[in-house]
């Protein structure tokens, strides 16, 4: 049974995870490099957690008892407590494997190992590993408190058992599960990235405005987001990495990512995370920036 949990990465996805295990009744240790790191991942889980009582979602005194069950850490000492970790670092294979590789020795024989990584080959991140077996992909969406999937990807290693306890463990998230094999991307970024980067091409060729295609695709087909801001949400240089790993690994030109995403990236318009991508965020509403 998993009842202590590390999430390795204060970000926009380890608060999010921290998040939804704190409720959930986990004790969860959130890593991260630095101080400054784990207090804005601090903060943001709070804000979030105070969105859901104002909207009637989650109980003052059961969010106050979830905030008190994160405890934030710089060290490893957590490492030998725990049964689950979730690494929920850049999506950089490199800066990964660097991550995962000298966990093992640290744990428990019985702790299990799962990446957050988007696209990533699992079974090439367990290798550097000394649990191969106990690891798998465990794929959480953005915005994770609100979204209810979770994919679960096995590696060619990953025990029955590890999968199984991981799939429980999604259920008792409240989220739904699904498996999928470790090819680029999984199912859903295989699926949305593609569509992504047609929007960034459509843009770039001229076809649309920002504003034209994301109503276009709001209102034309019942997207929450048009294409372009959910770009700019999920993060011009995840969108970016993500491509490239479909691009490399499936070596079919279709998934070439598009020039003037790779440009926004170069120039550190990352998208809502530092104040501009497909949008301006410094004005009070969003701005097009084409
Ligand atoms: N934490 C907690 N609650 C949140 C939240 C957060 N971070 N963000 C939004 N919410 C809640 C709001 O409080 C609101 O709650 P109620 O329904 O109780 O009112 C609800 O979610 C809807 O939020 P808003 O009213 O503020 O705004 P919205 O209706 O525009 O919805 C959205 C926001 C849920 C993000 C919606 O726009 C949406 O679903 N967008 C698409 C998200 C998406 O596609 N995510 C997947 C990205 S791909 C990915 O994650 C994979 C990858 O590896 C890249």
């Amino acid at each position: 049974m998993i009842k202590k949990v590390g999430v390795i990465g204060a970000g926009q996805m380890g608060n999010g995870i921290a998040h939804v295990m704190a409720i959930a009744g986990l004790d969860v240790f959130l890593k991260d490099i630095s101080q400054d790191q784990l207090d804005k991942g601090l903060k943001v889980i709070e804000e979030n957690m105070q969105r859901q009582v104002a909207r009637g979602k989650l109980d003052e005194g059961d969010m106050l008892a979830a905030l008190g069950r994160i405890s934030p850490v710089l060290d490893d000492t957590y490492l030998s407590e725990i049964d689950l970790v979730i690494e929920a670092a850049t999506e950089n294979e490199e800066i990964k494997k660097a991550i995962l590789a000298p966990l093992g020795p640290q744990l428990k024989p019985e702790a299990i190992i799962a990446t957050n990584t988007s696209s990533i080959s699992v079974t090439r991140l367990a290798a550097v590993t000394d649990r191969p077996a106990q690891f798998m992909g465990m794929h959480f969406m953005n915005p994770v408190p609100v979204m209810k999937l979770v994919e679960l990807i096995r590696g060619i290693a990953t025990s029955e058992e590890t999968f199984s306890i991981i799939r429980e463990l999604t259920a008792k998230l409240g989220k739904t599960p699904t498996p999928a094999e470790d090819f680029p991307a999984f199912i859903v970024n295989r699926i949305l990235l593609p569509m992504i980067n047609e929007a960034i091409y459509t843009l770039y060729e001229g076809v649309g405005s920002v504003q034209a295609i994301d109503s276009g695709m709001r209102l034309g087909a019942n997207h929450p987001m048009g294409p372009l801001q959910l770009a700019d949400f999920i993060g011009l240089d995840v969108c970016l990495s993500i491509m490239q790993v479909l691009y490399e690994g499936l070596a079919d030109t279709k998934y070439r990512p598009c020039p003037l995403l790779v440009k926004y990236v170069e120039a550190g318009w990352l998208g809502q995370k530092t104040g501009r991508g497909f949008y301006d965020y410094t004005t009070d509403v969003p701005t097009p920036t084409r």
